[in-house]
């Protein structure tokens, strides 16, 4: 794309004072702690189940609603226009169209989500709301995650769970997006031209840790619901082999 291309040289000539590389050094910490989540190596070790991924998908769904619906509201916001992108980025309707594919037509009664998910949607809400400048944060956090590390667990998963196609993964795919690296510097200068005073710039930094924790407990609680569920399913098997087990759809 031509303006990836324009961006390139922009982009090489960051400081340490632009809030792409701020950001990046703030979170670096949090970002091994999520590579190190339970979730998260289950996927690089090519290990991921079709149960954990759709769990995962109802946890997305509910993150993008509330990211994307925020964003749109606040797209002229001066602190998110320049790295509002839903043509390239938007992930709502990939995700619904993966929940199709796995759940069934019905696949919103069946949706399940763990607290911690509750409360990372209620975070965005509030920003929303009250500090729409924060909204960088979250959509850095997850956007440029899913263009960086999202696009190799996408190939993974496929493998993990023997999908034959990519039906089902639609969420890994941004076919607005023509080379990640590009587009991921046009997003880093769109956020260094982002006019912050310095309490706003912290105030952004911070938001960036918080959401990668916000992250972290909801793969932690992800998985506590599939052990939850796994427990439960063996004491069935071991009480009373006539009965079916509720399992997670
Ligand atoms: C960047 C891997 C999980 C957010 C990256 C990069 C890799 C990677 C290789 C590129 C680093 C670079 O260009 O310097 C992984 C792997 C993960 C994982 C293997 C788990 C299996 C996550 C999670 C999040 C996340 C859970 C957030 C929720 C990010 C962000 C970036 C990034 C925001 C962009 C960093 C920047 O350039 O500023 N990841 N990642 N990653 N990842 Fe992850």
């Amino acid at each position: 794309m031509e303006t990836e291309k324009k961006t390139q040289t922009a982009a090489e000539q960051m400081t340490d004072r632009d809030l792409s590389e701020q950001i990046k050094k703030v979170t670096k910490e949090s970002h091994v702690r999520a590579e190190n989540t339970e979730l998260m190596l289950s996927f690089q070790k090519g290990q991921v189940t079709l149960q954990q991924y759709k769990l995962l998908l109802c946890s997305l769904y509910e993150v993008y609603q509330a990211l994307e619906e925020e964003l749109d509201r606040n797209s002229n916001h001066p602190g998110v226009a320049p790295i509002y992108f839903p043509a390239e980025l938007a992930r709502l309707e990939a995700i619904e169209k993966d929940l199709e594919y796995f759940y069934g037509q019905d696949w919103r009664e069946k949706i399940v989500v763990p607290t911690a998910t509750k409360r990372y949607c209620h975070r965005l809400r509030q920003i929303g709301k009250e500090n729409p400048a924060f909204l960088v944060a979250h959509a850095y956090t997850r956007y440029l995650g899913d263009l960086s590390g999202g696009q190799v667990l996408g190939r993974i998963a496929q493998k993990s769970m023997g999908l034959k196609s990519s039906e089902g993964l639609s969420f890994f795919a941004f076919p607005g997006v023509s080379s990640p690296n590009l587009f991921k510097q046009l997003y880093r200068s769109r956020m260094n031209s982002v006019e912050l005073t310095e309490e706003e710039r912290n105030g952004v930094l911070e938001e960036a840790v918080r959401a990668f924790e916000l992250n972290i407990q909801v793969f932690d609680d992800l998985q506590k619901m599939l052990s939850v569920t796994e427990n439960k399913l063996q004491n069935c098997s071991t009480h009373s082999s006539n009965t079916p087990a509720k399992t997670l759809q």
